[in-house]
């Protein structure tokens, strides 16, 4: 039997803002560069483009993403000659981001190196001939890979893939191939690769007739026409805005960006509903090689992000303590949270999967925390900082993550915070067999900085 539910907040909600699809990524779906990788994580770049004119920022300005991403707020940061600040702490979507942040690349220099990589996969293939392709494949790629992409096709990635690694190339050359080769991937392969999940047995026929060279200049191409297309649609002054990217844990920026030194903050943290960001980028790290198993995902990227999925957490772990910092600044979130977290512990052994979602909870909102007090730091007087976010309901106990961030803000020094609702969610807790009837929402969160 379920305890009793923690009581909840009673902060009063703002009505719901038009624009339902901001927290999703499909209007950036659409828009050149910001298209280069499909992150369903990510948000849109007009929800952007509204914080930072509601909030009068302009060019020459400063703003910070401590959760930057694919790179959305920078982006547009770049197109109006705002200056910005980023930390992604996975290291392949930060490569990403570096790569759509890079407009200088010139279009003789890639057509050349697209050259010489065709004319590389062609020889490859030529020395192939005769060879084991199964054996060699086998050799090269987890089962997983292998799994997705008919042989010949991923012989052609394959062969790709070493040609850009090989090249002598600009490392900025070599970065474009990367995000191009990276962003065919699921679009060549058999299986069912679209995102979030990788469902290797279903089989997608429309890809099977696919070339992989020609999808892969196709793209290098597009990504080229698309660089020119931003430039064109830019405020010229771009070229003197300064971005400052770092592929680092936005819990520990010290040293990285000064204090007061932002005029605004545009974020979304991971939401707490168990997404593990380095499962879901599993394909492409075991294509490139970056990783060959779960042990390989979880030192590389699964350490280095907050807590947000249960596949990050060691039970005996101290960390999973409520934090000091939290009980002494926000009193109040951490009586909630203790009484939810124990609740958490209890019905775990009562289920067949024992979920860690008490450590989930614990060390997300310890994160948060410490991420709430930098942002703070980093931010001059008389702004804001826009989170925007989800909140869940893990073995039914609902976590209003957007009253509670508005209140650990209030503890980190924030003198005030609004909630403005963007959407009714789905319920995602698909182990969840007791179905609660908590109603689900995405909100933005907006701290005001006095
Ligand atoms: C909701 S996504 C943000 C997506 C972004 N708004 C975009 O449009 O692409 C949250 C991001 O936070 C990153 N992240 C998790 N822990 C982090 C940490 N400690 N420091 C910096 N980034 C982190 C995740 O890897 C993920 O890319």
């Amino acid at each position: 039997m379920i305890a009793k539910q923690p009581r909840l907040f009673d902060t009063e909600l703002e009505k719901p803002v038009d624009n339902q699809e901001w927290g999703t990524f499909k209007d950036s779906l659409r828009a050149p560069i910001h298209n280069w990788f499909t992150y369903p994580a990510g948000f849109s770049y007009k929800a952007v483009e509204s914080s930072l004119k509601t909030n009068g920022i302009t060019e020459g300005q400063v703003i910070y993403d401590p959760f930057m991403g694919s790179g959305t707020t920078n982006l547009v940061a770049k197109k109006l000659a705002i200056n910005s600040y980023g930390v992604e702490a996975h290291p392949f979507v930060f490569r990403i981001t570096r790569t759509k942040m890079n407009w200088e690349i010139g279009r003789t220099e890639i057509a050349l190196a697209l050259k010489e990589i065709e004319t590389q996969v062609k020889k490859r293939k030529g020395n192939f001939n005769g060879h084991d392709l199964h054996a060699y494949l086998t050799g090269e790629f987890p089962e997983l890979v292998l799994k997705c992409y008919e042989k010949r096709t991923l012989l052609d990635l394959l062969f790709i893939r070493n040609s850009i690694l090989e090249g002598k190339f600009s490392q900025e050359a070599k970065d474009i191939f990367f995000v191009g080769l990276t962003s065919i991937l699921r679009q060549v392969s058999t299986a069912a690769t679209g995102w979030p999940y990788i469902a290797p047995k279903k089989q997608k026929t429309t890809s099977i007739d696919k070339n992989a060279l020609v999808e892969f200049t196709r793209q290098i191409n597009k990504m080229v026409n698309d660089i020119e297309a931003m430039v064109d649609d830019a405020n010229p002054n771009y070229r003197n805005s300064s971005h400052k990217i770092f592929n680092a844990d936005s819990r520990y920026t010290q040293e990285l960006i000064p204090s007061a030194s932002a005029d605004h903050v545009f974020t979304s943290p991971p939401y707490l509903n168990n997404f593990d960001y380095a499962d879901r980028t599993r394909l492409e790290l075991y294509f490139w090689g970056e990783a060959k198993n779960w042990g390989d995902i979880s030192e590389n990227v699964r350490t280095k992000l907050i807590t947000s999925a249960t596949t990050q957490i060691l039970r005996d772990d101290p960390k999973y303590d409520l934090s000091e910092g939290l009980q002494e600044s926000c009193p109040d979130v951490y009586g909630f949270l203790k009484e939810a977290v124990a609740q958490l512990g209890e019905i775990r052994l009562t289920r067949g999967g024992k979920k860690s979602y008490d450590h989930l909870v614990s060390g997300y909102f310890n994160d948060m925390f410490l991420i709430i007090s930098e942002v703070y730091r980093v931010l001059k007087n008389n702004t804001t900082a826009v989170f925007v976010l989800g909140d869940s309901a893990p073995y039914g106990v609902h976590i209003p993550t957007d009253d509670l961030i508005g209140k650990i803000g209030l503890g980190a020094g924030f003198a005030d915070y609004k909630i403005d609702v963007l959407r009714a969610r789905g319920e995602k807790w698909k182990d969840n067999p007791l179905r609660h009837d908590v109603k689900l929402r995405e909100s933005i969160v907006t701290l005001i900085k006095g």
